[in-house]
């Protein structure tokens, strides 16, 4: 008999198919979906190569679907791609009326889904994902990866974006080493599946206050995995999607070797200028870039930062190193 991960493995193959059909082979996905595709600049190849697809707006396509398949509601329940309310008699698709991401593992195989409202509607969220399930651990997982892992390892560097959108349109540029966490914060598990091709990331996150406040985060988690990271900040209102998008590949690519830059030089860039002239405030920012520092698991690589800073700033490497030592307890 099959394991039920097995099973999970395969309805996922068939909500995968079922998605694609429907956006290319009905009239609604075709009118609704794959028409949202186009006017966000997707041509056939790319829709086709991320298996993009549209889950329709009738509730319980997929579940009715899946039913006649011969797929028991206990495995539809537990894929998390529909519900069974308690006294309902049918099943409830969990993505309705969206177009559909679906999100690989290393080696390709569908783990979940993300689906994207089509109407920019205040009262539903944007995007809707998969639960955790038996296969899917979303913290173990990287969008993208499957399609860029060989770019990455080629090219030795990953370029990290925010969303699925993010991926896709720099591939659609020939831009393709290229992954995403998705809207979930970075962790550990990640990066190491970074690591495996490469230990070099250039984190690519919108231009607004989220994408710097999340590419915050994602440096001290890529620096404490011993990682040597570049930062690029897109101008406000900017994602790498919609700067891909208005520019050719060669002018990406040469904004992004031009605007990265290292993680002292951006914090220093961002704190300082919410710090003003403050000295309470510059002090909290030196503090705050020194907290990163104390991030870097190798000693030497961790002198270099300080006296970067220490010239940058201006400030004793002694003072520089007191404060390390005092982060690097609090860190402990
Ligand atoms: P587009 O508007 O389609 O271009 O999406 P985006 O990727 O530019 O969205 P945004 O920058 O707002 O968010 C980045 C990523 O966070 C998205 O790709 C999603 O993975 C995730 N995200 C955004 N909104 C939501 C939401 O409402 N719910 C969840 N769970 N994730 C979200
Ligand atoms: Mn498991
Ligand atoms: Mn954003
Ligand atoms: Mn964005
Ligand atoms: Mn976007």
């Amino acid at each position: 008999a099959q394991s039920e991960r097995d099973q999970l493995y395969k309805i996922h193959e068939v909500a995968q198919s079922f998605f694609q059909e429907q956006l290319h082979e009905t009239e609604e996905g075709r009118l609704i979906g794959l028409s949202y595709f186009k006017e966000r600049g997707l041509p056939d190849d790319i829709i086709r190569k991320f298996q993009l697809g549209y889950s329709p707006e009738k509730k319980n396509a997929f579940t009715e679907y899946a039913l006649e398949k011969g797929y028991s509601k206990e495995i539809i329940e537990k894929s998390g791609l529909s519900v069974f309310p308690e006294n309902a008699s049918y099943g409830i698709d969990r993505f309705r009326e969206r177009v559909i991401f679906p999100i690989h593992s290393f080696s390709g195989r569908v783990l979940g889904f993300g689906g994207r409202i089509l109407k920019n509607n205040a009262k539903a969220a944007k995007y809707l994902n998969s639960p955790e399930t038996e296969i899917y651990h979303k913290s173990n997982v990287l969008y993208g990866l499957n399609f860029s892992k060989q770019a990455i390892s080629k090219q030795n560097l990953c370029l990290l974006v925010e969303g699925y959108m993010d991926v896709i349109a720099l591939h659609q540029n020939g831009i393709q080493n290229v992954v995403s966490s998705s809207g979930t914060a970075l962790t550990t598990e990640q990066i190491k599946l970074i690591k495996r091709l490469t230990e070099n990331v250039t984190i690519l996150f919108d231009g607004d206050a989220a994408g710097i406040k999340a590419s915050f985060r994602s440096i001290d988690m890529l620096l404490s995995e011993g990682m040597n990271i570049r930062i690029v900040l897109f101008p406000d209102g900017d994602d790498p999607d919609s700067f891909s998008g208005k520019h050719p590949q060669e002018y990406v690519e040469q904004y992004i070797a031009e605007q990265a830059r290292d993680f002292i030089d951006f914090k220093a860039e961002v704190l300082l200028q919410e710090a003003n002239t403050d000295p309470i405030r510059k002090g909290e920012a030196i503090r705050d870039i020194v907290k990163s520092v104390a991030c870097v698991p190798n000693a030497l690589k961790q002198e270099i930062y300080l006296k970067e800073v220490s010239s940058r700033f201006g400030l004793s490497e002694q003072s520089l190193f007191n404060e390390l030592g005092l982060q690097k307890q609090v860190q402990q």
